[in-house]
């Protein structure tokens, strides 16, 4: 059986952006492959965020994974700071990669543009989600199209590590949908909607109120010429609407364009499509709210699992670098 894992930062709510592009298909992986996801709240300490917001959006994040269909029964799921490997391979993989290929990274340069004082961390950052992905051995790592860089890093140290000290790590691939691995801001439609920007009718957040999505999906920016046609380049906007409408009713953007003459009946028709997919998320949110110590305990209960593989893989890495096993 396949190994994946993916993480997914609590800076802030989960967006529609997460669940297409990644979310969805980690649930569907827990069915068929070997599944670990961690919520990275370690990942989370390159930008600024409030100790107390840290905290409780750690816990709001795990509740909205399984929320959104993570079973803990056929899934590991924990928080990254409870499993001290993390940062320890991270210094041994900080040894292996070059300042030259994390200054190429563009999540990085998106991050620190405009900034006087940028964190350490922010810089290797990519080499703490390496880790996260090389210490459970993992084969795929699901995930949306903005992460592609940062796993082609992981598969370069996790080859350079082993050419260097013998075979020690799987090299993972990305596994990125063909449909919803770049949904765009409704109303910014050349950016990707992001937990970050500040635009609260752009971003379609999974716990909207049904009247709160409709109203977004109306509002979303198209363009004038009224012309329903597939076109990401010419009608980003547009494309964007009819891709998330395809992914929504398991069809091709094309598909969905040939059904409509109207904008306005396609955004009638996507925001009923969405409401209908996100019920059942937000159905089971209302029950595990109520529920907190549940949650904290599951988490334990990842976390050790997660510990054992990662301790055993830990190891592994620090013998053949040459540290000398304690007592
Ligand atoms: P993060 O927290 O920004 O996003 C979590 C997942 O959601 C996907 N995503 C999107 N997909 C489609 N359209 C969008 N607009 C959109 N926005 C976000 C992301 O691609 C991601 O899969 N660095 C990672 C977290 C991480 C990680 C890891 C991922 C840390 N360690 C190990 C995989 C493996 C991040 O910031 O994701």
């Amino acid at each position: 059986m396949a190994t994946v894992l993916s993480g997914i930062q609590p800076s802030g709510d989960l967006h529609l952006g997460n669940y297409l592009g990644a979310i969805r298909n980690w649930v569907a992986d827990q069915y068929v492959h070997d599944a670990v996801y961690c919520v990275v709240d370690l990942h989370a300490l390159t930008l600024d965020i409030d100790p107390a917001e840290l905290r409780s959006r750690t816990h709001q994040t795990a509740v909205d994974l399984l929320a959104a269909g993570l079973d803990p029964e056929r899934c590991t799921l924990f928080v990254q700071s409870h499993v001290p490997e993390h940062p320890r391979l991270t210094w041994l993989l900080e040894c292996t990669a070059t300042m030259g290929e994390l200054g190429r990274m563009v999540a990085f340069k998106d991050k620190s543009a405009g900034r006087d004082s940028v964190r350490a961390g922010l810089f290797t950052y990519p080499v703490l989600q390496a880790a996260d992905i090389l210490l459970y051995d993992a084969d795929r790592v699901p995930v949306g199209d903005d992460q592609r860089q940062h796993i082609e890093l992981t598969r370069q140290l996790a080859e350079r590590f082993n050419s260097r000290y013998g075979a020690t790590f799987v090299v993972p691939e990305a596994s990125v949908p063909t449909v919803g691995a770049r949904v765009m801001d409704l109303q910014q439609p050349e950016r990707k909607m992001s937990k970050s920007v500040s635009s609260p009718l752009g971003t379609v957040l999974l716990f909207d109120t049904p009247e709160d999505l409709s109203r977004k999906v109306r509002r979303a920016v198209t363009d004038s010429d009224g012309d329903l046609r597939y076109d990401p380049v010419a009608k980003p906007g547009l494309a964007n609407l009819l891709e998330l409408l395809a992914v929504a009713t398991d069809r091709t953007p094309d598909l969905v364009a040939d059904g409509y003459l109207r904008y306005g009946d396609l955004k009638k028709d996507l925001a009923e499509a969405l409401v209908e997919l996100l019920r059942p998320v937000r159905q089971r949110r209302s029950e595990l709210v109520g529920d907190p110590g549940a949650v904290t305990a599951l988490l334990a209960i990842g976390a050790e699992k997660a510990h054992a593989v990662a301790a055993e893989t830990y190891r592994r890495a620090a013998d053949a670098i040459g540290l000398l096993p304690p007592g």
